[in-house]
């Protein structure tokens, strides 16, 4: 037998490309690699990329840079070192990475990973390969290639990917140029991917896509099936403890996803509602085609079906046009709503996209000063939100052991780390935890009641097994 080569994989930006770098490394098993978790030493290191503002984007470069020593000194050695670059920036700037970055082998688009190993041998031969073609889909809009299937269990908690792609084309945005059209799952690939999970001791599972409330899937019977539909389908799955769903899309919010939160206690009451701005000029500049009303209209019919039901967003500040009037709308919205946690970030232009041409842009001063008024309004919301929750019992899902012998960690519904000092046989269990204090964003708490008393269930036999 040939030894094992080793591979580096980094990652950068959504939840999508830790998925994607997860189902690199599992398909490259069967092709004798091993996970590496050091460049230096490794046969093939993958950057898995990032395009969505300048900063993330810019980063590969700098990383290849420092890969160039590591690949030289390994040719002194005699070893062979490839780098790869796969993800967003992958496709977006294709073989000018290589004109950039002449260290690079490999270039690779989101939509050909499943060509790996064949790019790999082309490479070795032929000096340098690069793929970065968008399949066509048939009818149902479903690649010819097996698309995302599922990925080995890690753990606790794992992403099934049900949708890819995006069509809604917000001016500011790369992702539709990065990962083309969007695309559904079929239906029974995901029941099947969630039930592989799940019998190897998953037992919450978020439902991934750059528009997942988009999803369409086909079902069994033949019809498109909306999210709302899926998540009733996968509650039913013996093992799902939670379920979760990221990211989604205000103008896509539909009744039956609505209707989920209220009739699935797995449905977890914590939903990412990205909204971008407060001000209707500028959400029309965007084109997000949804009002700053509208999307409040949805918030509450989020909070009709779960009282207990949280959010968070992204923002983006220094939009072009944006003025102090547009700015103290997106503060207003913030206050109005009272976010759980939020994400937000200077505008960045970025090549290709409407936004980029857009003529009245916002000083960098003005951007960092907005950014900070707008990060205070949000920190001081979320560090309240998470206060409510001292004195109350809440349930956890509990993953691993903590930093302290003795400790184990967990989330809550809204993905707050709670410690309690307990057993390690309570990983993969959902337990009461009466919250006694808070640290930074930690909460600290004590099981509400003896572990004994709660019937381990057949999966958890299989945990570290
Ligand atoms: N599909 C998701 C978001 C994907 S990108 C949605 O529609 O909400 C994640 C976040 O990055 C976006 O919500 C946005 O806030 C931010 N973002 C995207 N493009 C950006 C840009 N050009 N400059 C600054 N932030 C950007
Ligand atoms: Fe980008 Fe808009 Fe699509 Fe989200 S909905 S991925 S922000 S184009
Ligand atoms: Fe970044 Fe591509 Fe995700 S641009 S945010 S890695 S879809």
């Amino acid at each position: 037998m040939t030894s094992k080569r080793k591979l580096h994989i980094k990652s950068y930006g959504c939840q999508m490309n830790v998925y994607d770098a997860q189902r690199m490394v599992d398909s490259l098993a069967g092709e004798g690699f091993v996970e590496s978790a050091s460049a230096e030493d490794a046969d093939l290191v993958i950057l898995n990329t990032c395009h969505i503002r300048e900063k993330a984007s810019e980063k590969v470069y700098s990383e290849l840079g420092r890969l160039r020593a590591a690949k030289t000194e390994a040719a002194q050695n005699g070893r062979e070192m490839q780098i790869a670059v796969a993800g967003c920036v992958a496709q977006a700037e294709g073989d000018e990475i290589i004109r950039r970055a002449p260290v690079v082998d490999i270039v690779v688009g989101p939509q050909s990973y499943h060509h790996l190993p064949q790019l790999i041998a082309r490479a070795k031969t032929q000096g340098r390969a690069i793929e970065t073609e968008f399949p066509v889909q048939d009818k149902f809009g479903v690649l010819p290639q097996p698309a995302a299937s599922a990925i080995r269990a890690r753990g606790i908690s794992a992403f099934v990917t049900v949708q890819e792609g995006c069509d809604k084309f917000c001016t500011f945005c790369v992702v539709p140029y990065t990962r083309g059209a969007e695309v559904s799952r079929p239906v029974e690939k995901i029941v099947e991917d969630v039930k592989r999970l799940t019998d190897n001791g998953v037992r919450e599972i978020t439902l991934i896509g750059q528009n997942v409330n988009a999803y369409h899937g086909e079902g069994k019977d033949g019809a498109s099936w909306p999210l709302g539909k899926l998540l009733h389908r996968l509650a039913e799955i013996p093992g799902v403890a939670r379920m979760r769903y990221s990211t989604s899309h205000p103008r896509d919010v539909e009744d039956s996803l609505i209707a989920a939160h209220r009739e699935l206690p797995q449905l977890m009451p914590f939903v990412h509602l990205p909204v971008q701005s407060g001000s209707d000029r500028i959400l029309a500049a965007m084109n997000r085609k949804h009002t700053a009303r509208d999307y409040c209209e949805i918030i509450e019919r989020f909070r009709a079906s779960r009282q207990d039901i949280a959010f968070s967003s992204d923002f983006i500040v220094g939009f072009p046009g944006e003025t102090e009037e547009d700015f103290s709308a997106t503060l207003a919205l913030v206050t109005q709503i009272g976010y759980a946690a939020a994400y937000s970030f200077k505008y960045s232009p970025r090549p290709g996209t409407p936004a980029a041409d857009m003529q009245e842009t916002v000083s960098t001063a003005g951007m960092d000063e907005r950014l900070a008024r707008l990060q205070d309004l949000i920190n001081s919301q979320q560090s309240a939100f998470n206060k409510a929750a001292i004195g109350t019992t809440m349930d956890v899902l509990f993953e691993a052991e903590g930093r302290v012998p003795g400790q184990m960690v967990g989330r809550s519904a809204y993905l707050q780390p709670v410690h309690v000092m307990a057993s390690p046989d309570i990983v993969g269990r959902v337990l009461p935890v009466t919250i006694e204090k808070l640290e930074r964003y930690s909460l600290f708490g004590a099981l509400a009641s003896p572990v004994s008393t709660v019937q381990p269930t057949p999966f958890q036999m299989t945990i570290g097994a």
